[in-house]
């Protein structure tokens, strides 16, 4: 089966990012000039995605309108002649139906956004993108488990080493013998996964990222899931309870995580991506070596 719908949970207040997600959402942070929410579309379009469910909350129905027309502004932008620029505005302007929202009504954990598309997904498999892990790879890296799908078909997630200390902050699996799933050695079998473990407790440093492909046997168990680390409703504990009956793939993506959840995450990303684009670079590299320039010698004399 191919993954046609993925869904990306938009719901979360983004408390990480206060003051700047008191009234804007999260997802709609921008790197470089694009928000979260539409470089997740695109890499799920550019896996082949037919549909994308947003699970949104309250207050941020500007999520929705983003991915709407703007005829003001269009036709604005027509009568001037700018052509560029509407093109850009046509890019996040899908086809009626590609973008459909459901509610979560209640704040309770990733695992309940992830239930809340149930009825949206059906029963067929899945790719879950969470926005604000911004992946930059080539070929983008949903694209990548969906080609390794179409072999295995089975469920798999994301995966990369995390320094130690953090694995308080991911999913962490515990699994069988690297390569073993095959994709070019890239899949491993997984043993078992804890969400948010206290670093030294931990059972490896091998981190879930914000991509999965699943199939809906996890509707039920996420049904059934009670609240787990952070008194939420974890994705990771009823994909842990998913694991006596199916097998669950780690895959070692190609390709940058950017944690733009984070303070320092988003602006690595701002950085690197703006550094990447021929129409910035020039007067970004001699201002980024200028103001650390400044700022080294501003360290050496306090020191
Ligand atoms: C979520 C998941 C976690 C995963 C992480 C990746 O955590 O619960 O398992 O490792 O995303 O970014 P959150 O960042 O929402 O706390």
């Amino acid at each position: 089966m191919k993954v046609r719908k993925a869904v990306l949970p938009v719901a979360g207040m983004g408390t990480r990012f206060l003051p700047a997600t008191k009234v804007s959402p999260k997802e709609m942070l921008t790197v470089v000039d694009k928000p979260l929410v539409q470089y997740a579309i695109e890499e799920a379009f550019a896996a082949g995605i037919e549909q994308v469910i947003l699970v949104n909350g309250r207050g941020k129905g500007v999520l929705e309108d983003h991915f709407d027309r703007a005829p003001e502004l269009e036709e604005s932008l027509k009568s001037r002649g700018k052509e560029a620029l509407l093109d850009l505005v046509h890019a996040s302007t899908p086809q009626p139906g590609r973008v459909v929202s459901v509610r979560q009504m209640q704040a309770l954990g990733l695992g309940h956004a992830v239930l809340c598309a149930r009825e949206a997904v059906g029963n067929e498999p899945f790719a879950i993108l969470l926005p604000d892990d911004l992946m930059w790879g080539e070929p983008p890296v949903l694209k990548q488990m969906t080609e390794a799908f179409e072999t295995t078909q089975r469920s798999m997630l994301a995966v990369m080493e995390v320094p130690s200390d953090q694995t308080d902050k991911y999913g962490i699996l515990d699994i069988m013998e690297e390569g073993t799933g095959g994709g070019d050695g890239r899949l491993s079998q997984i043993r078992a996964m804890v969400e948010k473990p206290p670093p030294g407790s931990a059972p490896s440093n091998l981190a879930v990222m914000g991509r999965y492909i699943l199939t809906p046997e996890i509707f039920p168990l996420l049904a059934r899931q009670g609240s787990g680390a952070g008194g939420e409703i974890q994705l990771t504990d009823a994909m842990a309870a998913l694991l006596s009956e199916q097998t669950i793939h780690g895959f070692r993506f190609q390709g940058t995580r950017y944690d733009c959840g984070d303070k320092a995450g988003w602006q690595m990303a701002n950085l690197s991506l703006a550094l990447e684009r021929d129409d910035l670079r020039e007067r970004l590299l001699p201002f980024l070596r200028e103001t650390l320039e400044v700022w080294q010698n501003n360290q050496s004399s306090k020191d």
